[in-house]
């Protein structure tokens, strides 16, 4: 895992502005120096880096701060840009994000700034919005082998992507629906390190220890945040289903926030096609299908069929083998 070095992707790089530090290239799994402290990165390294197809660079982590401020700050501009093509944008967004999600598991106590989490959301949505194949390539770069926090990111956009389908909702509403999705995971921070890398079958005592997520999440930001009860419910709810059949509480139906009905889909989803190592596990097609049928019920069929339009599936090129 990348957890140490943190990937800068070339285009975010700007000669005159990005903060003069070292930056290394991966080699294998090693981390070779590429430009020293105090030395400039030029448009023609670039270019030679581009051509040799290198797409990131990489920070040490004692630089981490002061890279993560500069990316928040800049996101906004260079996504804004002619410059940049929708990939090299899905880049910049998607290293903010793993910057900021890289920071608040690390200090939890930074989950309760509410600017930083709004401007993420703002940009990602700025994102989404000027770009139709925005996912598509957000897709293409997430898939890149940085698995930490990708699940987070994928399912805050899919879920923004299918409020704004479902609803006609304001901007406010949007940026705590986003902001909620970001954390809904945060719980996880008080689930022992051991049992989530426990590789392998779990015991019911470490089941149970998972299951406590959301509420631990939602408890955690109640008291540590001024979250809104948007955000809120999704974190506390993203695992209920509307059969009943999920946790904490086993709520039904409209018991469950909306929101938190959205998300829950869209978590679902990411679960079933991408593993948490960021590799590839079920086509589409197919893990819609589960969704539809094994797990018939669980979900709200309005914003489900919805789901479909958006990642662009429809039914008709299933395997007869899981008809
Ligand atoms: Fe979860």
């Amino acid at each position: 895992m990348d957890a140490t070095y943190i990937p800068v992707s070339i285009e975010s790089i700007e000669a005159a502005i990005f903060p003069d530090v070292a930056l290394y290239l991966k080699t294998g799994q090693n981390y070779v120096l590429y430009k020293s402290h105090g030395r400039d990165f030029s448009r023609v390294d670039a270019e030679r880096l581009s051509s040799n197809k290198v797409e990131f660079l990489f920070v040490s982590p004692e630089d981490m701060e002061v890279i993560t401020e500069h990316m928040e700050k800049s996101a906004e501009r260079l996504l804004k840009s002619d410059k940049y093509d929708g990939k090299a944008k899905g880049k910049i967004i998607y290293q903010t994000s793993i910057n900021f999600m890289g920071d608040i598991f690390t200090n939890p106590h930074k989950a309760g700034d509410l600017e930083r989490s709004q401007r993420l959301v703002e940009n990602l949505l700025l994102y989404v919005s000027k770009d139709p194949t925005a996912i598509t390539s957000l897709e293409s770069v997430m898939s890149h082998n940085f698995p930490t926090f990708v699940h987070s990111l994928h399912v805050t956009t899919l879920s923004l992507l299918l409020h704004s389908e479902a609803f006609l909702l304001s901007h406010d509403e949007v940026v705590d629906v986003g902001i909620g999705c970001i954390l809904h995971d945060i719980g996880m921070l008080f689930v022992p390190q051991e049992v989530l890398s426990k590789p392998g079958k779990l015991m019911p005592s470490e089941i149970a220890m998972i299951k406590k997520h959301p509420e631990e999440g939602f408890a955690y930001l109640q008291a540590n945040s001024s979250l809104s009860s948007v955000s809120l419910a999704i974190v506390r709810n993203h695992h209920e289903r509307n059969n009943g059949s999920g946790y904490p509480r086993g709520l039904k139906n409209e018991s469950i926030s909306r929101s938190a009905q959205i998300c829950a889909i869209c978590d679902v989803y990411c679960n079933l096609t991408v593993d948490r190592n960021g590799n590839k596990t079920l086509p589409p097609n197919i893990a819609l299908h589960v969704m539809k049928q094994e797990m018939k019920g669980a979900f709200n069929e309005r914003f489900l069929g919805l789901f479909e339009k958006v990642v662009g599936v429809d039914d008709d090129n299933i395997p007869e083998l899981l008809l």
